[in-house]
């Protein structure tokens, strides 16, 4: 997946994955960091919790403490804590465009969203330690879902900063600056874009941003 090698995770690094479940990203970060360092693996979903607790086992994860917390609660206790954090939003997977059940959602259930996205990012960059990286990422195309998240991020908090992120011979596109008369952040143009000709995946969205220290 592409997500956790925005996140560069290593050996020692500390990270929360603030919505794990049911953990595809964890592993593959637990992997990344050769099962050392420690991972917090969130979710708010207990159903989804089990399969996160099933698949850590299968994969001989000995790195990761699962907790389950509405993550927009968890800067309550849990406060410029960790060297990297994953935000993999819940989102309305409206860039599933190859999956065999094409999605389905309205203009309302993105607007809602939209607001939950914010405050889980929002969340996730509180328990960021200074110099610390976050990677927020959905697999949606909507730019509400999306760059409208990251702007509303960069509006709240002068120590967020989008980061330029490369990986050699992935095919991606820049995030957008404008949507429907809204302007963002000319600095979304840092954040990235997949789309399915690309290079034969669903679409998926992904910005690294680091905390200024
Ligand atoms: C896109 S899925 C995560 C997929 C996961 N990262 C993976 O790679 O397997 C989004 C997750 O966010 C969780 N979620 C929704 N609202 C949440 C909240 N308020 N706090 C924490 N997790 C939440 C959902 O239960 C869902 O498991």
């Amino acid at each position: 997946m592409v997500p956790p090698l925005f996140l560069e995770p290593e050996p020692g690094d500390y990270i929360l994955d603030l919505c794990a479940a049911p953990g595809s990203k964890t592993t593959q970060i637990a992997q990344l960091m050769k099962n050392e360092g420690a991972i917090i693996a969130n979710d708010v979903s207990i159903k989804r919790i089990s399969s996160l607790g099933f698949n850590l086992q299968l994969c001989g994860v000995v790195n990761t403490a699962i907790t389950m917390f509405d993550g927009r609660k968890l800067p309550l206790v849990l406060k410029d804590q960790f060297d990297k954090v994953l935000v993999d939003a819940p989102c309305s997977s409206s860039g599933h465009l190859l999956s065999k059940s094409p999605p389905s959602f309205t203009e309302r259930r993105i607007k809602s969203l939209h607001f939950l996205q914010r405050d889980l990012l929002l969340a996730g960059f509180k328990m960021l330690k200074p110099k610390g990286i976050l990677v927020y990422s959905t697999c949606s195309i909507h730019p509400l879902e999306n760059e409208a998240v990251i702007d509303h991020l960069l509006s709240k908090e002068n120590k967020a900063c989008i980061e330029d992120f490369e990986i050699k011979g992935l095919r991606t596109h820049l995030g957008l600056t404008e949507f429907e008369k809204k302007t963002f952040h000319s600095n979304l143009r840092r954040s990235v874009r997949i789309y399915p000709h690309d290079n034969c995946t669903d679409s998926f969205f992904i910005a690294r941003i680091r905390k200024e220290g």
